[in-house]
């Protein structure tokens, strides 16, 4: 279980103090898929950097199974925006890597490895090198790498954030059956409305000035699901209520232009 007590985090920029996150209160259980949702600049990212333990609250605090997250730890994998592979080395070494500096012996890594890839649909790209594939099979690799960790906890930053919509959809059934037939505790962070709805237990939704936390709403969509939840009903409701949270929620001033979508 995953616990945030009054968790805040500001920065100090120049010689003004922004307050990325105020006054986070949260209880993820474990194996549950939570997906964070909110306008850009709203703290998501600093959000789940707390809970990956690469970012310390300024107050509050955060806790796994009872223990005060204190820096990052295997028991918590990260997959970003975009996917971060070694480039000089294929993608079967790229997801024996972290393996490998655990000390697992080279060739039992590789058959891990090899594993994994077949788990995300790579088996056929073993030795190819990074950039010989797709943003989509690159994304999976990541993916798969992270994997490779075993962590209980998987904390995923707009990772199909960069992919074509088609891809995104299929990257998005992909990981949706990875996780049920896991263990995993899944927290996702992105702009998109249907993406949140579709693979989310919860959708987090966050507003900007400060960063906050505005509600916690519950999907009720049935599982496992599969690319027909698309047609739920339920999910045009879903959307117009998260669209009118959104809408309502003032737009961050130093905001990006990140669109919610
Ligand atoms: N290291 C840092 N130093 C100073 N300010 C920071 C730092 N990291 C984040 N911030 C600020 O904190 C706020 C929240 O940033 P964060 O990256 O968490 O937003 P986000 O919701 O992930 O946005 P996006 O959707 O654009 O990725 C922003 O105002 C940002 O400028
Ligand atoms: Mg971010």
């Amino acid at each position: 279980m995953i616990e945030l007590k009054g968790v805040a985090k500001t920065f100090q920029r120049g010689d003004h103090v922004v307050r990325a996150v105020t006054s986070v209160d949260l209880t993820i259980e474990g194996g549950e898929f939570v997906t964070v949702l909110g306008p850009s600049g709203c703290g998501k990212t600093t959000l789940l950097h707390m809970l990956g333990g690469f970012e310390t609250p300024t107050k509050g605090t955060v806790t796994i199974d009872g223990q005060v997250v204190t820096g990052p730890g295997r028991d918590r994998g990260m997959v970003f925006q975009d996917a971060t592979l070694f480039p000089w080395r294929t993608v079967s070494a790229n997801v024996a890597w972290p393996l490998e500096v655990n000390g697992v012996p080279k060739r039992a890594a590789r058959l891990q490895s090899a594993a994994l890839l077949e788990k995300v649909g790579l088996e056929k790209f073993g030795n190819a090198f990074p950039g010989e594939l797709s943003g989509g099979m690159r994304q999976r690799a990541a993916l798969a790498r992270t994997l490779a960790m075993e962590p209980s906890v998987l904390l995923m930053d707009e990772p199909f954030g960069a992919l074509d919509a088609q891809t995104r959809e299929i990257m998005q059934e992909e990981l949706m059956r990875l996780w049920q037939e896991s263990d995993l505790t899944v927290i996702f962070i992105t702009h998109d409305i249907s993406e949140a709805i579709f693979l989310g237990d919860r959708v987090i939704v966050m507003g900007v000035s400060p960063g906050r936390v505005i509600e916690d709403f519950k999907v009720e969509l049935d599982r496992p699901r599969t690319a027909e939840a698309r047609n739920d009903p339920r999910i045009l409701e879903y959307r117009s209520h998260l669209w009118g949270l959104l809408a309502h929620a003032p737009s961050s001033p130093s905001g990006n232009g990140s669109q919610i979508t």
